[in-house]
């Protein structure tokens, strides 16, 4: 019998579960572990390609229905996902963003490049206060990264003193006579992008550097909603940035301090650029590309591992606020727009994540899936006036009674799948005690070619829930047929104390346990 313990240990190691015979799964109810936070299932919108501009926003003379230029389609589908918070102006793009652009009438702002993304126009009609609008429509909180790369500490102070001051300062009188008189509260600022990247290219000392001047002055002055700052830390498994972030942080003296240190990590397949196709293909580049998003556990692995010897108390959170698929751009896509198709692969590879994100909930608190509508795994795509929910959206939404959930332990053999020299684990399960009191389940079956058969070892009577499949591998939604992959109801009652599911290939199920 493998425990989800093992199975994080040793992928390859699992044996394998015989066609057809239940996999026994039981939840240890006894032994709760760490809060999954809500901020796990936090979105990403970066001024890039068709993300915000026509994804988001349309513009209030539009005639998409829209709230204050916000397009409404787009904001009932997120409130329905409970987005926790949303990061934003960048990625890349918030190394080169100055925010005084972005803020007074729209007609008299600035036109500006996008040089990172296509080099178009950056009209910056959406700036904070319309990002600020957004947040407030879908009910989330807001995630603002400034700039380190080619802004000034300088900058970056004003534009939270802008934001979050209640003193009649000149720029409190500034925001208040555009549109907001009241200080608006921000949760979380990044310190910066990528700042190994196309943030600056620095090295691990330069940043950090930089870290302690931008982590003093950067001040919330919005006493009754806390900021939670996060510095740059690793490009994959690159443990220059932890290191010398985590060292910093640990010898600071009272004039500085920071909350969590960000990852970024993406789900490629194979070399750069991206070369997997998001449709039309079979099971082995499926299973090249699962294996790719299981790395993440080994990332987490490394990471956590230094930050535990620096912060044994687990006070700085790890944040991987860019995480998701980056594959192949839909053909005829505008360069630099990153804009990808998402199949039932994409549900499964946000299952795994989000499980192994939870399975150390006690140091992974905030995590941003890249990008929220239009861009790369998204969430939501759009054309014109109409909307399509990706399979990853219909996973987001069928986890949401996992936020703010206690992590409950599951065992269970995790089996495999083989496909020439790839091993994956056949199954894949998390469970919690959900804020509804409920104990709520999530299963994968990451076998696209076989049923999985599970049965579940409870007190309770029944489990009611949904699961999502698809008839093929590279199944999608399209405008032409937006439900091809959308959840359905699943429910199985318990026969002497035990539950039996069966999980069609390649899907993603959640089911609450009823007593
Ligand atoms: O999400 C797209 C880009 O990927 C972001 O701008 C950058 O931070 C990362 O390299």
């Amino acid at each position: 019998m493998f425990s989800v313990r093992a199975l994080l240990i040793g992928l390859t190691a699992c044996v394998g579960v015989a066609q057809g015979e239940p996999v026994a799964v039981k939840i240890d109810a006894d032994k709760p572990g760490a809060k999954i936070d809500r901020h796990l299932f936090g979105q990403f919108a970066e001024h890039l390609g068709r993300g915000v501009y026509e994804g988001v926003w349309v513009g209030p003379d539009s005639p998409i229905p829209n709230t204050r230029g916000i397009r409404n389609d787009v904001v009932a589908a997120l409130k329905e996902l409970r987005v926790p918070n949303v990061r934003w102006p960048g990625g890349c793009f918030a190394d080169e963003y100055h925010w005084r652009n972005g803020i007074g009438p729209q007609a008299e702002r600035p036109a500006t490049l996008n040089p990172n993304w296509g080099g178009v126009i950056e009209p910056n009609t959406f700036g904070t206060h319309e990002f600020m609008d957004f947040v407030q429509q879908i009910g989330a909180e807001a995630y603002i990264s400034v700039n380190v790369g080619s802004g000034t500490p300088h900058e970056a102070a004003d534009w939270f003193e802008y934001m979050t001051t209640d003193q009649p300062t000149t720029l409190a009188k500034q925001r208040a006579a555009n549109g907001h008189p009241e200080p608006y509260g921000i949760s979380f600022m990044g310190i910066g992008n990528e700042s190994w990247g196309c943030g600056g290219s620095m090295t691990p000392e330069q940043y950090v550097s930089q870290l302690r001047i931008y982590a003093r002055y950067t001040r919330n002055y919005n006493a009754k909603h806390p900021t939670l700052k996060i510095a740059v830390g690793p490009d994959t498994a690159d443990t220059g940035y932890t290191e010398a972030v985590m060292k910093a942080w640990k010898e600071r003296n009272w004039s500085w301090d920071i909350d969590g240190l960000s990852l970024h990590y993406y789900t490629v397949g194979g070399g750069w650029p991206p070369k997997f196709d998001a449709t039309g293909f079979g099971p082995k580049e499926y299973a090249a590309l699962v294996k790719h998003t299981l790395r993440m556990n080994e990332l987490l692995n490394t990471h956590v591992a230094i930050m535990d010897r620096y912060d044994p108390e687990k006070k700085i959170a790890l944040v991987v606020d860019e995480w998701g698929s980056w594959l192949a751009p839909t053909p005829g896509s505008k360069e630099g727009f990153l804009e990808q198709q998402n199949s039932i692969r994409d549900a499964v590879i946000a299952a795994l994540n989000i499980n192994m994100f939870a399975r150390k909930a006690d140091r992974v608190r905030i995590a941003n899936i890249a990008q929220m509508v239009n861009v790369l795994q998204a969430m939501i795509l759009t054309e014109r006036d109409k909307l399509v929910l990706t399979p990853t959206y219909h996973v987001f939404h069928m986890y949401v009674p996992f936020q703010d959930a206690t992590f409950l332990p599951v065992t269970f053999d995790a089996g495999s799948y083989v496909n020439g020299d790839i091993t994956l684990p056949q199954l894949d399960a998390i469970a919690a005690k959900g804020k509804d009191g409920k104990t709520w389940l999530a299963l994968t079956n990451v076998d696209p070619s076989a049923p999985a058969q599970v049965e579940l070892t409870s007190r309770a009577k029944r489990a009611v829930g949904r699961v999502l499949s698809a008839p093929k591998v590279d199944s999608v939604n399209t405008f032409d047929a937006p439900n091809a992959v959308a959840p359905k109801s699943l429910e199985a009652k318990a026969r002497a104390g035990k539950i039996n599911l069966k999980l069609p290939p390649h899907s993603v199920a959640v089911v609450a346990l009823e007593e």
